[in-house]
Order: structure tokens, then C-alpha cells, then sequence
């Protein structure tokens, strides 16, 4: 019994008795790394989840307890690279995040969006905007999740991409039955039948549809996949010339070249630290 229970416990979990009941009954052992070779001198490391992942849910109400347990003297916050994750390269370029910081699913999805405008021969501005579109659920945050990709690939991409990804947001909302789009089929899973969005989002929506960048964001939803095909098998490489040619990696990397969103590429990087 003892056996199958410390076979199926994660190797970065503490013992949950050399923790405080309180974390331990709200389930955050696993926000608190036992102390690994690799780790800052053998001491534990512990992640405290931002605001944002846990406010309006009950692991809001421990973060004091979890900021209490880093005043123990052989534990720490987690500062620089979680050895989780895979080390990142010193100057990351697209790619790297695609491979070794994006979900899975995420990365997959966005992908599989790419690969579909390729395959109807659209122009390498809906290609890259496909590519992108949903980076910020990937990568960062889901909620307002156009406007974070936007503003992170703005100064690497042409403004128009850019354009395309924040307005993919409202956009996917709104049936365009005269280029063939219809409110996706999920949606009325996700947020039930009679989901309507906010009144901003109608106005965006609205607002885009006036543009003459219109059909760029539209696109974007066109080629969304809805249906999220978990076998499929995409590789990053089909996209490299494509990547090379329209977005501007930074000779420095991401997250290091000073602009006003390198803060972003490194909250990729090391998305565990504390401060
Ligand atoms: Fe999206
Ligand atoms: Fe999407």
C-alpha cells in the first residue's frame, strides 16, 4: 500500500506532513518543491500562484499561508528557472516557446489553425496571425486573451497581424454567413446556448467589421479550429519560412530586447516567480 501511494506522488512534492494543515487540506502540496540537487542549495522552493489563476476561487484565501511558509530558513520562493520546465535557450526565438513554454494543446492548436490557411493558399499575413492567434491562452492568459497576443507579437510582425489577432477576439462571435462563418458549434458547449457576450464586445466587433483590415481578423476565425484534434501531428519547421519571413525575432531574444512587451516573453520564460 505504502509502495503504490510513494510510486504515484510527483518527485517535486513534499512529504504533505511537513506541511501546514491549511495547505494541505486546500490541495497546494504541489505549489512547494521538495529540496532537489538542482534546486538553489538544496532548499525548498515555493510557487505562489498569481492573483489572477487563483482570485474567485478557495486558493485565493491561502496565499498568506503559502508566503508564511517561504519565512521557514530552508525554504525560498522560486526565483529564475523552474527545473520543471526545460531550460530555455539564452536568447529564445519563436520556435523555443512554441517547443518548450506553450501547452501542448495550445501549441498544437495554433498549428493546426496554420496548417489549414496554408493549405487554402491564403496570403503569410493570415498564415502568421493563424499561427499567433491564441498564443496569450498558450503561453500567458486566457481572459482577454486577443488583446495580450496582439500587443506581445505587435513589434515583431507587421501592424495588420497584429490588428488580425486582437480583433479575432470579438470577431469570433459574430456569424459572417456571406464568407462562410458561422457561430462555432463549441461555443454553445463552452458558454451555453444563450450566451451573449459583454456590450464592448459588440461594439468591437462592429468597429472591426468597418476596417479594411476586416477580412485579415475574419480569417483568423475562419481558420480557427474549433474542434481541437489532439492526434494530430504538426511541426513547428512547416512554419519556419514562413516565421522567418514575417516575424522579426530580436537579435538579443525574446524577452531581452528592452521593448515594451519583452516583460511578457519573460513572464514565459521563468512564469513561477514570485516577483
Ligand atoms: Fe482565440
Ligand atoms: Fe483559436
Amino acid at each position: 500500500m505504502t509502495d503504490s501511494i510513494e510510486a504515484q506522488r510527483p518527485s517535486s512534492q513534499v512529504l504533505p506532513h511537513e506541511l501546514p494543515a491549511a495547505l494541505r487540506d486546500a490541495g497546494l502540496v504541489n505549489w512547494i518543491r521538495e529540496p532537489l540537487d538542482d534546486a538553489v542549495d538544496r532548499r525548498r522552493r515555493i510557487i505562489v500562484p498569481p492573483a489572477a489563476a487563483v482570485m474567485g476561487t478557495p486558493a485565493s484565501a491561502y496565499q498568506g499561508a503559502l508566503m508564511a511558509e517561504a519565512r521557514h530558513p530552508d525554504t525560498v520562493f522560486m526565483m529564475g528557472d523552474n527545473p520543471a520546465l526545460p531550460t530555455m535557450p539564452e536568447r529564445p526565438v519563436l520556435k523555443d516557446f512554441f517547443q518548450l513554454r506553450l501547452s501542448k494543446m495550445g501549441a498544437s492548436h495554433l498549428m493546426q489553425s496554420a496548417k489549414v490557411a496554408v493549405g487554402r493558399g491564403l496570403d503569410e499575413k493570415v498564415i502568421m496571425a493563424c499561427l499567433l492567434h491564441d498564443i496569450a491562452i498558450a503561453g500567458l492568459l486566457s481572459a482577454n486573451h486577443g488583446y495580450w497576443g496582439a500587443q506581445m507579437v505587435a513589434p515583431y510582425v507587421d501592424e495588420e497581424v497584429a490588428w488580425a489577432i486582437e480583433k479575432h477576439e470579438a470577431l469570433r462571435y459574430f456569424p459572417d454567413e456571406s464568407v462562410g462563418y458561422t457561430y462555432p458549434e463549441a461555443y454553445i458547449d463552452y458558454f451555453g446556448p444563450d450566451y451573449d457576450p459583454p456590450e464592448y464586445i459588440h461594439r468591437e466587433a462592429a468597429a472591426a467589421r468597418q476596417h479594411r483590415w476586416y477580412m485579415t481578423s475574419r480569417l483568423v476565425t475562419i481558420n480557427d479550429i474549433y474542434s481541437f484534434d489532439r492526434d494530430a501531428v504538426v511541426d513547428f519547421g512547416e512554419f519556419e519560412d514562413v516565421v522567418g519571413r514575417n516575424f522579426r525575432q530580436p537579435k538579443e531574444g525574446l524577452g531581452f530586447d528592452g521593448s515594451p512587451v519583452a516583460h511578457m516573453w519573460r513572464t514565459m520564460i521563468w512564469p513561477n516567480n514570485f516577483l
